[in-house]
C-alpha cells in the first residue's frame, strides 16, 4: 500500500463546527469517494481540516484488493487512537472497502474503532456520527442504486475532477474482492455526469477523468460510454478528458472511434491485461483471451498511433506455472506497456479463487516473479520514456515537484497529455497548460525546460 493520498481541506464555517479528518487508501474511486464524504460532511456543518491532530473525527478510506492494506489500515487506526490521550471523545471510522470486508470481525480486531461503513452509505454518515453508543456502529448495507447524485465533491485542491460515472462491479474475476465489496453494477445518468463535469469546468478544472471499475460497461438507457465521452468532450472549458479503468472485452468500436476522434480524449490508456498466458486468463474467468487483448490493442494502436498504454499484472495467482509466468514476461516485451502496476497475488475470502482454488505459488517464487517483471517493465518504460527525448510536450501544471533544482528552487511538474509526469525548472501557475521541451528521461519521469508560456 502506498503512502496515504493527502487530504483536501475545506474551509471552515465557523470555528465551533466539529472537524473532521479523511485519510485515503487505494484506488482513485476512494479518492472521488473521499471527496464525496467531505461534500456530504461539509453539508452537515462539519468542518474539514488537514491533520488529524486538528480533528475531532477521523475517518479513514479503505482498500481491501490485497491483505496487506488491510494491515497497514489497523496499524494506523491503531496509531491514531492514541491521539485519544489529548481528546477522549475523538471518534475513529473505517470506510470503503475493507469495512465492507471486514464488517463483522472488525470491532474485535480493531476495538478503538467506532464507526464501520461501506462505501454506499456514505449519506448516513451526518446521523449515524450525530448518534453516541458505546459499541461500534456499523454500516454496510450495500444499494443497487446509490450514485451519489446531485452531490459535487469537494475539490479545493488540484487540476483533475474525478468524476465517478459506473459504481460497483458485475465481472467477478475470481481473484477479486471488488464485486463483494462495491456491489453491483450502476451507471450514473448521464444528465448528472453533464452536470457534475459542467460544474467542475466551471470551477476552473480543464480535466475531467471518469472512473468506474469497468469504466467502458457504462450504459444507461441508450447512453454508452462512446456517447459518453463525445458529452464531456464538448463541455465549454474541458480540455482533457481521461477514463479509468476500460475493461478489455467491452472496448466496442464506437468507443474506440470516439478516442480516435476527440481531441479532449487523451491518448493515454490503462488497459489492465493480469496476465499473458490463456491457461492463467481462463483461471482468473477475465473473459478474453491473450489473443483478443493482443487484437485489441491492434485496433487501438491503429486507431490512436501514439497511444501511450499501461496495465496490471498479478504474478503469481492460483497454478501460476514458470510456463504461464514466460507467457506473461513475453507479453510485456510485446506490447511494451508504458508503465504497470504489478502484484504478487493475496488471497481474499469470499472470492471464487478462495473458495475452489489453490494459492500454490510459494511466498518466495510470487516475490522471484514480482521481481523479475518490475525489473523488465522499469526497462521498457526507460526505452519509451526516452523516445520523448528532443520533443515538445504540452503539459497541465500540476503544482511543485518534490524534487528541487540545483540551485535549491522548486521545480514543477505536471502531466502531458500522453499521461507522464513532467518536471521543469520554472515558474509557471497550476492549473496552466505549458510547453515544456525533454531533455532527460527515467523510467518513471520526464525532465526539461519550459519552451513557452
Ligand atoms: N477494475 C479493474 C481492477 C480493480 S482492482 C480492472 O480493470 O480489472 C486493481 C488491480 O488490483 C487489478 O487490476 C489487479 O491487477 C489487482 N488485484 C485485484 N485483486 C487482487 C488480488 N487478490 N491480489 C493481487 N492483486 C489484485
Ligand atoms: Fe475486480 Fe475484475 Fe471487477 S478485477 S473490479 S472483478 S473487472
Amino acid at each position: 500500500m502506498a503512502d496515504p493520498i493527502p487530504a483536501t481541506a475545506a474551509p471552515l464555517d465557523a470555528a465551533s463546527a466539529r472537524k473532521v479528518y479523511v485519510e485515503t487508501y487505494g484506488c482513485q474511486m476512494n479518492v472521488a469517494d473521499t471527496e464525496v464524504v467531505t461534500a456530504i460532511l461539509t453539508r452537515a456543518g462539519y468542518g474539514c481540516v488537514g491533520t488529524p491532530e486538528e480533528a475531532d473525527v477521523i475517518l479513514i478510506n479503505t482498500c481491501a484488493v490485497r491483505e496487506k492494506a488491510e494491515e497497514r489500515v489497523i496499524g494506523r487506526a491503531a496509531q491514531l487512537s492514541g491521539l485519544r490521550a489529548h481528546k477522549p471523545d475523538l471518534t475513529i471510522g473505517i470506510l470503503g472497502c475493507m469495512a465492507q470486508h471486514l464488517a463483522a470481525s472488525l470491532p474485535k480486531r480493531a476495538p478503538f474503532v467506532d464507526l464501520v461503513m461501506g462505501p454506499d452509505s456514505y449519506q448516513r454518515l451526518p446521523d449515524i456520527l450525530a448518534q453516541t453508543s458505546n459499541e461500534a456502529l456499523l454500516d454496510v448495507r450495500l444499494s443497487r442504486v446509490e450514485n451519489y447524485v446531485g452531490i459535487d465533491g469537494v475539490r479545493k485542491s488540484g487540476t483533475n475532477a474525478w468524476v465517478t460515472i459506473i459504481r460497483g462491479c458485475d465481472k467477478f474475476c475470481t481473484f477479486c474482492i471488488v464485486p463483494y465489496v462495491r456491489g453491483r453494477e450502476r451507471s450514473l445518468d448521464p444528465s448528472e455526469m453533464l452536470r457534475q463535469v459542467t460544474q467542475s469546468a466551471s470551477e476552473g478544472f480543464k480535466e475531467v477523468t471518469l472512473l468506474g471499475q469497468t469504466v467502458n460497461s457504462y450504459r444507461f438507457l441508450q447512453t454508452d460510454f462512446a456517447d459518453l465521452l463525445r458529452a464531456v468532450a464538448a463541455v465549454d472549458g474541458i480540455e482533457r478528458v481521461r477514463f479509468t479503468s476500460p475493461y478489455p472485452k467491452d472496448f466496442t468500436d464506437r468507443a474506440i472511434e470516439a478516442i480516435a476522434d476527440l481531441p479532449e480524449v487523451c491518448p493515454a490508456l490503462h488497459l489492465p491485461v493480469q496476465s499473458g498466458s490463456e491457461t492463467q486468463l481462463e483461471r482468473m474467468q477475465r473473459g478474453y483471451s491473450v489473443t483478443e487483448y493482443r487484437d485489441l490493442v491492434a485496433r487501438l494502436r491503429t486507431a490512436v498511433p501514439d497511444l501511450s498504454l499501461s496495465t496490471d499484472i498479478i504474478v503469481g495467482f492460483c497454478g501460476e506455472s514458470d510456463q504461464d509466468f514466460r507467457r506473461t514476461l513475453e507479453l510485456m516485451e510485446e506490447m511494451r506497456f508504458d508503465s504497470a502496476y504489478m502484484f504478487k497475488y493475496s488471497e481474499r475470502s469470499g472470492t471464487a479463487a478462495h473458495r475452489k482454488l489453490a494459492d500454490d505459488v510459494p511466498e518466495e517464487l510470487k516475490r522471484e516473479r514480482l521481481r523479475e517483471i518490475i525489473d523488465l517493465q522499469e526497462q521498457i518504460s526507460l526505452e519509451v520514456n526516452q523516445q520523448w527525448l528532443g520533443k515538445s510536450v504540452q503539459i497541465l501544471v500540476e503544482g511543485n515537484s518534490k524534487r528541487k533544482t540545483e540551485e535549491g528552487s522548486p521545480n514543477r511538474f505536471g502531466r502531458s497529455a500522453h499521461g507522464k509526469v513532467v518536471v521543469f525548472p520554472e515558474q509557471a501557475e497550476a492549473n496552466s497548460m505549458r510547453s515544456v521541451l525533454v531533455d532527460r528521461a527515467t523510467s518513471h519521469t520526464l525532465y526539461g525546460s519550459a519552451a513557452d508560456a
